[in-house]
């Protein structure tokens, strides 16, 4: 796919069909992410994909402790919107809204958008601040990759709010932390969840030229 193609329509995902994604395919993005630049190539990423009965266990205990009411506690430490700094928090009121307005948006919270695939990515425990640097950017690159592979995304809190859930169900060693989750597989274009795009910024609003 065009660069720009790829940059332009890629999208979050909210809800997949059940298609699967072939091994090899997965594997691909896997391989085209590591290129991704790390502070003295320090590579601190491991890449977990849990699918089919893997994925049924998480989804099963996802969705119980979300129904408890279960407050997330994952690995990057969660900070309330209102403690957020003011920039982000009022970039962040155009797709709260959105969001508020779409049906069944909480609903894909919980049932972590109906994914064939998750991808956790994790850290080594004690990693400074560069590494989440690093994860971010190997995250990106992962979902350009997926997306020229034909693939849709949804890099997602929703999906490692329980880091628990996840150590013990997936064998993911305790010093590692789960920095972020990434829903992987074909969206259903025709679902209310997948519609519209989230606008960005002005670009004098966040570019400075200085001379
Ligand atoms: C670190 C991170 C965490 C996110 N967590 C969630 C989430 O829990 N649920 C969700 O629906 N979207 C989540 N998103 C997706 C953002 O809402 C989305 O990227 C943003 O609104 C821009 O939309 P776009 O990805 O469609 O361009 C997350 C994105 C990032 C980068």
């Amino acid at each position: 796919m065009d660069f720009q193609e790829l940059i332009n329509t890629r999208k979050s995902t909210r809800y997949f069909s059940d298609k699967t994604v072939a091994k090899d395919v997965l594997e691909t993005i896997v391989k085209e992410a590591q290129r991704t630049p790390s502070w003295v190539n320090a590579q601190p990423w491991k890449v977990y994909i849990s699918s089919g009965d893997s994925l049924k266990t998480v989804k099963r205990i996802y969705l119980e402790n979300n129904m408890k009411g279960i407050k997330g506690s994952p690995d990057f430490k969660n900070l309330s919107r209102t403690e957020w700094p003011k920039f982000s928090r009022e970039n962040m009121v155009g797709a709260t809204e959105q969001f508020n307005n779409t049906p069944g948006f909480n609903e894909s919270q919980i049932t972590l958008f109906n994914a064939p695939h998750i991808v956790y990515l994790t850290i080594p425990v004690g990693s400074p601040d560069w590494s989440i640097h690093d994860l971010g950017m190997f995250s990106q690159t992962l979902m350009l990759s997926a997306q020229n592979q034909g693939l849709d995304s949804a890099i997602a809190y929703a999906l490692v709010k329980y880091p628990d859930v996840l150590h013990e169900n997936l064998n993911i060693p305790n010093d590692e932390l789960i920095g972020i989750g990434i829903a992987l597989g074909y969206g259903d274009d025709t679902h209310p969840l997948n519609q519209g795009v989230r606008e960005r910024n002005a670009l004098t609003r966040v570019l400075t030229m200085i001379d």
